[in-house]
Parts: C-alpha cells; structure tokens; sequence
C-alpha cells in the first residue's frame, strides 16, 4: 500500500481512539460487508492482536452474527499453544442459521486457537418462567458464573431494528424500537443514539452490564450503516479495541 494511506489509516486509528476512549482502534482497509480481502484481513487482524495479548490460562468470551462468524473463518490456525485456553459463548443460540450462533463460533474460535471450549445449549429466547428455571440448572449456573469472570470479550454490534427483525420479536417490540429510535443492537440490549438503553430482552448470558467489567474487550463492526449503532455504544467500548473498516471509520469521525 501507498505510504500516505496508510499513514491517513493510522491518523485515523489515533483518532478514533482519542475520541472514543479507546485503548486502541484497528482500521481495515476496504469494506468489511462487501470486500472478501477486507474480511481476510480482519481473521489476520484479529490473530496478531490476540497473539499480544493471550496468555495462559486465559478465558475468552465471543458472541454471534456475521461479522464474527467470519473474523473466525479467515483467522489463521495459532501457531503458539496456550496452556488452558477456553472459549465461552456469550449466550445461547438463536435462529435457523447454526452457523451464526455463538456456540459454533466458540467452538470455530477454540479449533483455531488450540483452545478448549464449552457450550451454552439453550435458545437465547426464552420466556420468562423458563429463563428463571434454567438459570438455576447447576450446569448452567456454572457456565455463567465463569462468563463473569472471563478476561476477554468479542463481541459484534448491529443495526437495531434490523437484528429486532432478525430475531422475530414481536410487533409490539418492533413498533417500541422505531418509536424510542432504537439505533444499535449489542448483547440484547437496544439503544439510542445518545447511548440509553431503550430495550432489552432478557437474558442467559452476557449483558452490557457485565460486558463492561470484562478486562479486554474487542468490538467489531464494519460498513458505513454501522457508524451510527458504533457511536450508541461506545459506554461498551471504554478502554477497550475496535475494529472496524475504512468506511464505518470515516462515518464515525464524520460524527464526532
Ligand atoms: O447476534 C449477535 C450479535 O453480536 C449482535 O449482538 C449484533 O447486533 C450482531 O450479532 C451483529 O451481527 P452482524 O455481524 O451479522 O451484523
């Protein structure tokens, strides 16, 4: 790549992490929903950070959608060997589409990295009643007692009505969504653009709440139609890493 551009990139990394209290920002070239060189490099992106940053007897906790499901399909295999490794999904599974669950990405995650890995086999839309029965389950109980003491989240954001509508919720919630002017989507919460969280469906697993006590966080999101669901979120991204591509970059700055 040309130097100057990739000296704008890293003008914009600095940017983006003083702005948003970053710990630090990773900015891929191109457009992550459309460019498949652009999903490569977020599987290599995503390697080398965590490579600086694992340890033994590390915990990492990832959730579902797209964007991970194909951060973890073009991670290379580690080549280091982490003694004690374990991948949690952040919450149940939800959905047709198996390959988009949590579950199957911790378990994609754990294969890459070496790790081991355990899973959460429940659906992640409960009713009430059973949500409270299960949460008592000894094995389940176990499970979320180590997802809140995980070192390492991942996690993706989405656009607000869009993953409402992907989840099947109800009218009524859909309607409650556009008249809050829900914007963005992250760990079932719904927020607005000032940040609010405007709804939430309850949950097994981790929730903002908890995300943000998590020590590491990485968020990642790309394309231009997630700057604005990035920008409603950023309470999760204290102190912690972003990754997203050039375009989500350029609209985010373009706000601030
Ligand atoms: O469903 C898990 C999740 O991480 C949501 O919290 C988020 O809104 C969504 O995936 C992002 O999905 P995608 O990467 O497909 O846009």
């Amino acid at each position: 790549l040309p130097l100057h551009y990739l000296e704008a990139l890293t003008r914009q990394e600095e940017e983006l992490k003083e702005k948003l209290g970053l710990k630090r920002a990773i900015i891929l070239k191109g457009n992550l929903e459309q460019d498949e060189e652009t999903k490569t490099s977020l599987g290599f992106a995503v390697s080398s950070l965590l490579e600086e940053m694992l340890t033994a007897h590390t915990t990492i906790a990832i959730t579902g959608g797209t964007t991970m499901a194909n951060m973890v399909h073009y991670m290379p295999k580690s080549q280091q060997h982490y003694e004690n490794l374990h991948v949690l999904p952040a919450r149940g599974s939800v959905g047709q589409r198996v390959e988009l669950h949590a579950n199957t990405i911790a378990v994609e995650l754990a294969n890459k990295l070496g790790g081991m890995y355990e899973i959460l086999t429940i659906p992640d839309n409960l009713s009430h009643q059973s949500i409270s029965l299960i949460k008592n389950e000894p094995q389940i109980e176990k499970l979320l007692q180590k997802l809140g003491k995980t070192d390492m989240i991942i996690f993706g954001i989405g656009n607000a009505l869009k993953m409402a509508k992907h989840r099947k919720e109800p009218q009524e919630v859909l309607n409650l969504l556009e008249q809050k002017t829900a914007v963005a989507e992250a760990f079932r919460h719904y927020f607005n653009a000032e940040g609010q969280v405007v709804y939430a469906s309850e949950v097994i697993g981790v929730a903002p709440d908890m995300a943000k006590k998590i020590p590491i966080r990485i968020a990642v999101a790309g394309g231009k139609s997630k700057a604005e669901a990035i920008l409603a979120t950023r309470s999760l991204l204290q102190e912690g890493y972003l990754i997203v591509d050039e375009d989500a970059a350029t609209a985010i700055l373009n706000h601030l």
